[in-house]
């Protein structure tokens, strides 16, 4: 069976001196979510924006804001981050060890609730909340910057995740997140992927190229490489 696949470029990526014109850049060149990545400097070893910025955006573009949370603790800031204007709120399986509570906290916000697992957390860690979550985001390098190498061992776990999400009947997105690019892309959509978070990939080139980057990633084809 062949989903449709939609394209979240990473804005982390773009020109944040510019940022209001590169996000309606992209929209237009026909991005599907815009991927709005949140680093703290405590839970991934980078600092990047927070709520204000996704509130300045928002008035940028209709696009669906797909907030990635990479912050610990993510409870006192999931509000903030709602009324800012997400539309989808992920966060880390690992941020602590109240996962089911933040996610009732960002449902009962309204807003559409995802859940993140890094490289070395296994599918099995989802069990007990899939039948709440609206997204889930394998990370394909581990977080906390851009321009990373795709880690192919966790084409195995969205393979699974991919059963996993089938077997509960539920429309819960798949979505990749790091080092993708024309090449991986193909290969974690034939193992069942159908969000692809792009940074570099979408964002390469400056807008003249956006529209061919973001069709070349949502075209891919391929097969699973090789685990390394
Ligand atoms: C990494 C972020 C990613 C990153 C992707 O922690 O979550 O969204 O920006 O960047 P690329 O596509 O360059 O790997
Ligand atoms: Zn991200």
């Amino acid at each position: 069976m062949r989903r449709p696949v939609r394209i979240a470029p990473s804005i982390l990526a773009a020109d944040f001196a510019r940022l209001g014109e590169e996000v309606r850049a992209i929209a237009a060149a026909g991005a599907d979510y815009l991927h709005i990545d949140v680093m703290d400097g405590h839970f991934v070893p980078n600092i990047t924006i927070g709520p204000a910025v996704v509130k300045a955006l928002r008035p940028h573009s209709e696009l669906p804001f797909d907030v990635h949370l990479m912050i610990a603790p993510v409870d006192p800031y999931v509000a903030e981050f709602a009324a800012a204007g997400a539309d989808i709120i992920t966060v880390h399986q690992e941020a602590g060890p109240h996962l089911h509570r933040t996610l009732q906290l960002v449902k009962s916000l309204g807003k559409r609730a995802g859940v993140s697992l890094n490289p070395a957390t296994p599918a099995g860690a989802l069990d007990q909340v899939l039948d709440i979550v609206d997204l889930v985001l394998v990370m394909s390098v581990n977080p906390g910057f851009g321009g990373q190498s795709f880690i192919s061992s966790q084409l195995a776990k969205i393979a699974a995740l991919r059963a996993m999400i089938d077997s509960t009947g539920r429309a819960i997105d798949l979505e990749i997140d790091g080092g993708i690019n024309a090449e991986t892309a193909g290969a974690v959509i034939a193992v069942g992927a159908d969000v692809l978070v792009a940074g570099t990939a979408a964002f390469a080139g400056g807008a003249a190229h956006y529209a061919g980057n973001i069709r070349r990633l949502r075209e891919a084809r391929g097969a699973a490489p090789a685990a390394r």
